[in-house]
């Protein structure tokens, strides 16, 4: 058919035999032929130069370093800094999700997404700023200990500035995709057999020795990147400051990042109140929860062990200026067990959102907030999602496809010839969650 009335806004045009049908059909292919569909579209009502306003003014920012979600805030971050090394950055969004309001027992939980930064993590926010002052002091490389994402964000960031890198980690410690970015990007890769601690300690001796420039978050230039976090979800909140900001801490950079920005804000007029932050480790990995649970009496060491390798840190290195990001935000410490990890992160990929363990450790500490009353329903909560879901397809594929007794998120794989019957028992074996 062809519509001889005024077209619709859209529609579907079969491209073989120029059928049309509506916008609003299901068909797969042409009722008439079986040819391909194409969505077709009236011309837009308003003049050419119109539409290009609207869609730069939608865009919100010209190319270059002003598009970065880090450089936007340099007034804050490296007022001085001329030229940049930036990919761009940020510019993540804050998603909701009513799936994880129940989950975790809110009225309505934000979630800030760094993994949808350039390299999967927020790291590439403190690295655009870190490799720029490598380059402003000269520095003839760079280096870094990691447990593998600030190791694919600094290959990444000195690929870019054509400068060397060598980065330290754990021997069979890291994650898939992070190891897998790491030497695509072209840093020189060491694979220590030992703990992400120990690789930290080496690397502070070889830039002693070596001359290179250290950029791991003890590096003070990555914590105004870090900042930057928190300037853009106030920005994106209008500048009404949450009750709660809710992640995963694991060396402390992002803690000690997110204090400083918060004493900055309130300092600089930004803001008119200051947010308690939530800190939350894995059970095995929980040196920060146990200061905290002992008022900060002491520093603890651990020999680390979690399923979330990016946390798996026993002697984090940003302690002290996490302890006071802690009590000037009178905000809490706690630890979750890799179970509840799991569980969290099962929530929060069934929700079409995902993200890598490490970053599930939040919403598993939120929920635990929530059921102890720390926080309560309505409180305006905000949880940073540290990593894509990407970075480690290794678990992933463990506890949808592996794990025994199985997971109560699984999602079993089944597999079959390419036949119509098999394909019907499959969908009929009530094993299996969807049909
Ligand atoms: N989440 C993810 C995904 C991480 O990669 C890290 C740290 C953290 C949370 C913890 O943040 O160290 O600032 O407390 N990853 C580092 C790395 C250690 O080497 O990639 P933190």
């Amino acid at each position: 058919m062809k519509f001889q009335t005024e077209r619709p806004a859209s529609w579907q045009t079969c491209m073989h035999c120029g059928n049309e049908v509506l916008e609003t059909s299901p068909l797969a292919r042409c009722n008439v032929c079986d040819g391909l569909l194409e969505v077709r579209h009236r011309p837009p009502d308003i003049t050419p130069a119109e539409l290009i306003r609207r869609f730069t003014e939608r865009r919100g920012g010209v190319p270059g370093a002003t598009a970065s979600g880090v450089w936007r805030f340099r007034e804050v971050v490296l007022p001085s800094a001329e030229s940049v090394v930036s990919h761009p950055e940020g510019n993540t969004p804050l998603l909701h999700r009513v799936a994880l309001d129940r989950w975790a027992g809110l009225d309505h939980l934000l979630l800030k997404h760094e993994g949808h930064n350039p390299t999967g993590s927020f790291k590439d926010r403190g690295m655009t700023v870190g490799v720029t002052q490598a380059l402003r002091i000269g520095a003839r490389a760079v280096a870094c200990a990691s447990t593998g994402n600030t190791s694919a964000s600094l290959a990444a960031y000195a690929a870019q500035a054509g400068l060397p890198a060598l980065v330290l980690v754990p021997a069979g410690g890291v994650a898939l995709g992070k190891l897998a970015q790491t030497l695509a990007y072209g840093a020189r890769t060491l694979l220590v057999r030992g703990d992400f601690d120990q690789c930290l300690r080496l690397v502070n001796q070889a830039t002693a020795e070596l001359g290179v420039y250290l950029l791991n978050s003890i590096n003070p230039f990555r914590i105004e990147g870090q900042k930057t976090i928190i300037f853009e979800l106030l920005q994106q909140l209008s500048w009404e400051a949450p009750d709660w900001i809710v992640f995963p801490a694991g060396n402390l950079g992002n803690t000690a990042a997110f204090g400083k920005a918060l004493r900055e804000a309130l300092e600089w007029g930004l803001i008119s109140s200051r947010p308690r932050l939530a800190a939350v480790q894995a059970e095995g990995a929980a040196p920060f929860a146990q200061s905290f649970a002992d008022g900060f009496a002491q520093r603890h060491r651990v020999k680390a062990e979690t399923i979330a390798t990016a946390i798996k840190i026993g002697d984090p290195a940003s302690y002290e200026r996490a302890v006071t990001a802690i009590l000037e935000t009178n905000g809490v410490v706690l630890s979750v067990p890799d179970s509840e990890i799991l569980e969290a992160k099962a929530a929060i990929d069934a929700s079409g959102v995902g993200c890598e363990p490490a970053s599930a450790a939040g919403l598993a500490g939120l929920r635990r907030l929530v059921q102890q009353g720390t926080i309560e329903a309505t409180d305006r909560v905000v949880a940073i999602l540290t990593g894509h879901i990407l970075k480690d397809p290794g678990l992933l594929l463990r506890y949808h496809q592996e794990m025994e007794p199985l997971p109560p998120g699984a999602n079993r794989p089944a597999e079959i010839g390419p036949d119509i019957r098999e394909l019907e028992r499959a969908l009929r074996d009530k094993s299996a969650k969807v049909w």
